[in-house]
């Protein structure tokens, strides 16, 4: 058997292990599974791909130098990639999964380039094709790599997480598309650098525009969506490179990073379209939305705890602060001692609370909360007006009255818990700064709400404590 019959082989067993990944991750149960079935296949599709290139410079000294520089930069790659997933906290997941889009995006760009430069060794009636695909690589390999790079500054909050809004955005979107199209054809007929220069140039420019023109509340989707576009530049990557592997794992990636990317639009009330396209046909907001909106009162943790103690049903709203304060822990603590009193305490999620999809049951699941009561934002919303207390910890977008009430905020029409129906709020936050996309949230300053200051976890510990 030759090494291609065999490296061929390994591809298809590689392919079928992510069909089967992704089957896994879909549900909670199987997910481990999944990703077992996602390592394997990428550990054989590796494999496979050393093995070809070893087989094929075997003997030619040159070509070894070649390989000893890839395997090289495999080794030292990996070891970079070892120690960033042992450090990476939790909360800074989505950053580093933006920045590794980024790479994605940078490497079609190069792949492309380099088949621009080996264009001579096509056969001249492939030719045309090559160029196609050398220029439509490095367009989505270029817009994923700037994308990406401007979602990891806003996630890790080097930049501000506001929308971009230049003026005429959607007729500049349009005109890079359209300028990309055109140059494509000409290219085709003409494939000289300049060229390849000006769609590298537009690329990057659209990439950093799309991301930039969306707001803080949008991420999400965005993170996602760059997910997908980094699957469709490995496949881009893939026709130049003549990988079947690279192909489908990039289809794969692509086609189920548009999905999420549509089902977490249609639970923020978004338009997909609108989204994937930079905040297409999105006006400005009306508001900047940090306008003060009253009084806010406070209380102390023995209050709280006083609260808690008289309360018959209690629902918990975690947000990304319960994350950056490690309060899963004594939350699970206090919920077992209330239920233990016969109170009824339930979990509210919200499905972008957090920074990561899943981020807050993750945490809950971690600190052995039972997942009966931890219920999605639909299954609780129409409970809360009959609720005791809510105690919202480090949630604060998630849990906004304007987006229900204000059509002129910033974040209208997303979906929120209702927690201000309920009534008692208990509001964990530190300061009365707003929340990831930048809102005043009113609900600090309504009559049933009060705020508890102070680091989430030492507070919780304090009711705790007092209970
Ligand atoms: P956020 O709106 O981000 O608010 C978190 C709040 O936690 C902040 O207001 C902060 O207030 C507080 N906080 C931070 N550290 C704290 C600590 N140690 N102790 C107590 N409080 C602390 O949270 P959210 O409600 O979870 O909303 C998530 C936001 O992130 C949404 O806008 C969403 O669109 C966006 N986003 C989500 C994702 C995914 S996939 N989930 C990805 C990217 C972006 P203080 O500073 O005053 O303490």
């Amino acid at each position: 058997m030759s090494a291609v019959s065999i490296a061929t082989a390994a591809y298809l067993v590689a392919a079928l292990l992510f069909v089967l990944s992704l089957a896994g991750l879909s549900k909670h149960d199987t997910s481990r599974r999944g990703v077992a079935f996602g390592m394997t296949g990428m550990a054989i599709a590796l494999g496979a791909t050393i093995w070809l290139a070893v087989s094929g410079a075997w003997g030619d000294p040159a070509a070894m130098v070649g390989l000893a520089i890839m395997l090289g930069a495999v080794v030292v790659g990996a070891g970079i990639g070892l120690w960033r997933a042992k450090v990476v906290e939790m909360t800074g997941m989505p950053e580093l999964i933006a920045l590794l889009h980024s790479f994605v995006g940078l490497a079609a760009v190069l792949v492309g380039w380099n088949g621009h430069l080996h264009a001579g060794d096509i056969s001249p009636e492939l030719v045309d094709i090559h160029h196609a695909e050398v220029f439509i690589g490095v367009f989505i390999g270029g817009v994923t790599f700037t994308g990406s790079i401007v979602a990891y500054l806003k996630l890790s909050a080097k930049i501000s997480s506001k929308p971009l809004m230049l003026p005429g955005k959607n007729i500049l979107n349009l005109g890079a598309i359209a300028l990309f199209i055109a140059l494509t054809v000409w290219y085709v007929i003409d494939s000289s650098l300049i060229l390849l220069i000006a769609v590298t140039i537009v690329s990057l420019l659209l990439g950093w525009h799309l991301v930039a023109s969306i707001g803080g509340g949008d991420m999400p989707v965005v993170v996602s969506m760059l997910n997908s576009y980094s699957g469709w530049a490995a496949a881009a990557a893939g026709f130049l490179l003549s990988n079947d592997l690279l192909i489908v794992t990039g289809a794969l990636v692509g086609s189920s990073g548009a999905y999420l990317s549509y089902i977490m639009c249609k639970a923020m009330n978004r338009s997909f379209i609108s989204v994937i396209a930079g905040g297409f046909g999105i006006a400005a907001p009306a508001k900047n939305g940090e306008e003060e909106v009253g009084e806010h009162r406070e209380i102390d943790a023995a209050s709280a705890a006083e609260m808690l103690a008289g309360a018959s049903s209690v629902v918990i709203t975690p947000g990304y602060g319960m994350a950056v304060a490690q309060a899963q822990y004594p939350v699970a603590e206090i919920t077992q001692k209330l239920r233990d009193r016969g109170v009824d305490v339930r979990f509210g999620i919200h499905p972008v609370a957090g920074r990561l999809p899943g981020h807050m049951n993750v945490l809950l699941a971690e600190a052995k909360v039972p997942y009966d009561v931890v219920l999605e934002m639909d299954e609780i919303n129409d409970d809360l007006a009959e609720t005791d207390v809510v105690l919202v910890i480090g949630a604060n977008d998630t849990v906004n009255p304007a987006a229900a009430e204000d059509p002129g905020s910033p974040i209208a029409g997303m979906p929120v818990l209702r927690v201000w129906e309920a009534k008692n709020v208990i509001v964990f936050k530190r300061s009365m700064a707003s929340g990831y996309a930048g809102v005043q949230n009113p609900l600090f300053f309504r009559e049933n709400a009060q705020m508890l200051f102070g680091d989430a976890k030492d507070r919780v510990e304090d009711i705790l404590r007092a209970l």
